[in-house]
């Protein structure tokens, strides 16, 4: 049976925030929903999530997840490090187990390199492993101690002599141990360091003194052990992610005209043969079709547009976009929006919790609210749909093939059937039935010579 233990009860003050560090979000998601993730992937039965500070956030978040949450007492009195979190797992450790022991801040790690640290383990038949990483920049990491290239211990960089300091292979903070000799080296450490915690980091030396088989896997990627302390890292963090999901997204068909000014979450989908040009960004649970265009500046979000849709610098939040429709520029679809195919939304037009069918045009700044309109729908320049009475809304109904004259305000309720003409400039308060013209505005009025009765030409 294998069981993982992530770490994430940690106070993170270095990143000097009200929110618990491993919720804190790379590309879209929280640092330690990654780590789960991860794991899950590692034939994990058994899945404990130590928490600690924010540990109620992390619990909320993850409540539909099949985990195991044990909290870490947090306190002056009370001992910390990662080596008293690992301790808060112990009832959960069955002695014939395989723990993975994870750091709930490396967002990085993947399934792959799990999976290959287990069989490493396994093969090698060694009672505790860990992952080991060269960096060129070791600082801030524990050092990995070797006589004879075997591993002797862990020391961390706070504790490391000066000949110490000059080792590059480090620490990434994920091990494999035998669970009863977890739970019996848990027994052994203390907190005799520079920062007074029990480590982890022990466990291994605690091992290997005492003549168990102490391995050592080094990755090949060591970018993937990168973990977060601070915004900073955060940031470097976020753009390897970036990175990562931009070349998956490339190598899957999708064009992505400059990778380094494009922002897709980790949950997006695309399909092949789509263009993504510069400044776009693509959030939450986003699917976008085959074809389609995605044009600078426009920002998607929860919505699901289909193949050969046209978007310009447009905003689009949990919203239906279907085939061949074009959306912008200055666009902005507000949650529920379900637009048909071929449709197109112009410029400076907002829709919000309304449907437009097949083939309608409102090319210029207009608000479509609560509204179910037609298809082969015009809606003129300038149109509002009116649905607000200040404290109330209602909705709006638009048959097939109506016209919607420029200026007009259609004032909910109020239905236009098919084939409904409204001249521009109405205000249309009652039903427009099908095929009626409907003008609702005063009549013209045209005063002859007025402009020279009041004596204006003349005053240059
Ligand atoms: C740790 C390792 C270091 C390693 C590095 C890799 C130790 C002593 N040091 O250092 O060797 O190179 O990670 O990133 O293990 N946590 C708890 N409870 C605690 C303290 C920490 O749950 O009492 C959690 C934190 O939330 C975090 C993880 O453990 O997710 C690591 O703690 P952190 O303080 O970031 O350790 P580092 O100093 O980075
Ligand atoms: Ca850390």
């Amino acid at each position: 049976m294998n069981i993982s233990i992530i770490l994430a009860a940690g106070e993170g003050t270095r990143m000097k925030s009200k929110t618990s560090k491993v919720l804190h979000r790379v590309c879209g998601r929280p640092i330690l929903e990654y780590i789960i993730n991860a794991s899950k992937g590692a034939a994990v039965e058994k899945t404990v999530v130590i928490v600690g500070h924010g540990g109620d956030m992390v619990r909320e978040y993850f409540k539909e997840e099949p985990i195991i949450f044990k909290t870490q007492p947090i306190g002056e009195d009370v001992p910390y490090g990662t080596g008293f979190a690992v301790m808060q797992a112990i009832d959960h450790i069955e002695d014939d187990s395989t723990v993975i022991v994870l750091y709930g801040d490396t967002p990085l790690i993947t399934e792959s390199t799990i999976n290959k640290l287990l069989s490493f383990h396994n093969e090698e038949k060694f009672q505790a492993t860990v992952l080991t990483a060269i960096l060129e920049d070791p600082t801030g990491y524990g050092r990995v101690i070797k006589e004879n290239g075997d591993i002797i211990k862990i020391v961390e960089h706070k504790d490391a002599s000066k000949e110490e300091k000059k080792i590059k292979e480090i620490n990434s903070g994920i091990y494999c141990f035998d669970g009863k000799l977890l739970k019996y080296a848990l027994g052994k450490i203390d907190n005799n360091n520079a920062q007074n915690e029990y480590y982890a980091t022990d466990l291994i030396g605690i091992l290997k003194k005492e003549g168990y088989r102490v391995g050592a896997y080094t990755i090949e990627d060591s970018t993937e052990i990168y973990g977060v302390n601070s915004r900073v890292q955060l940031a470097f963090t976020e753009d390897i992610m970036r990175k990562r999901i931009n070349k998956f997204h490339m190598e899957n068909g999708v064009t992505i005209i400059n990778p380094d000014n494009t922002y897709i979450e980790d949950r997006v989908k695309i399909g092949r043969d789509t263009f993504i040009y510069p400044g776009v960004s693509l959030e939450g649970d986003t699917e976008i079709g085959e074809d389609c265009i995605i044009r600078n500046n426009s920002r998607i979000i929860n919505s699901v547009i289909k193949s050969g849709v046209e978007i310009e610098s447009s905003t689009i939040e949990d919203s239906f976009v279907d085939e061949n429709s074009h959306i912008g520029p200055y666009a902005h679809l507000r949650p529920h929006s379900h637009i048909g195919k071929n449709v197109k939304i112009g410029n400076f037009v907002e829709v919000k919790n309304s449907t437009l069918k097949d083939n309608t045009k409102a090319g210029h700044l207009s608000y479509i609210g609560d509204a179910d309109v037609g298809q082969n729908v015009n809606v003129g320049c300038g149109v509002v749909f009116v649905n607000y009475n200040g404290r109330e809304k209602f909705r709006t109904r638009v048959g097939d093939h109506a016209f919607i004259g420029s200026n007009s305000n259609l004032v909910a309720p109020v239905e236009v059937d098919s084939w409904g003409y409204i001249a521009a400039g109405s205000t249309i308060t009652k039903e427009v039935r099908e095929g009626e013209l409907s003008i609702a505005r005063a009549s013209q009025v045209n005063i002859q010579g007025w402009v020279e009765r009041k004596g204006y030409k003349n005053q240059k």
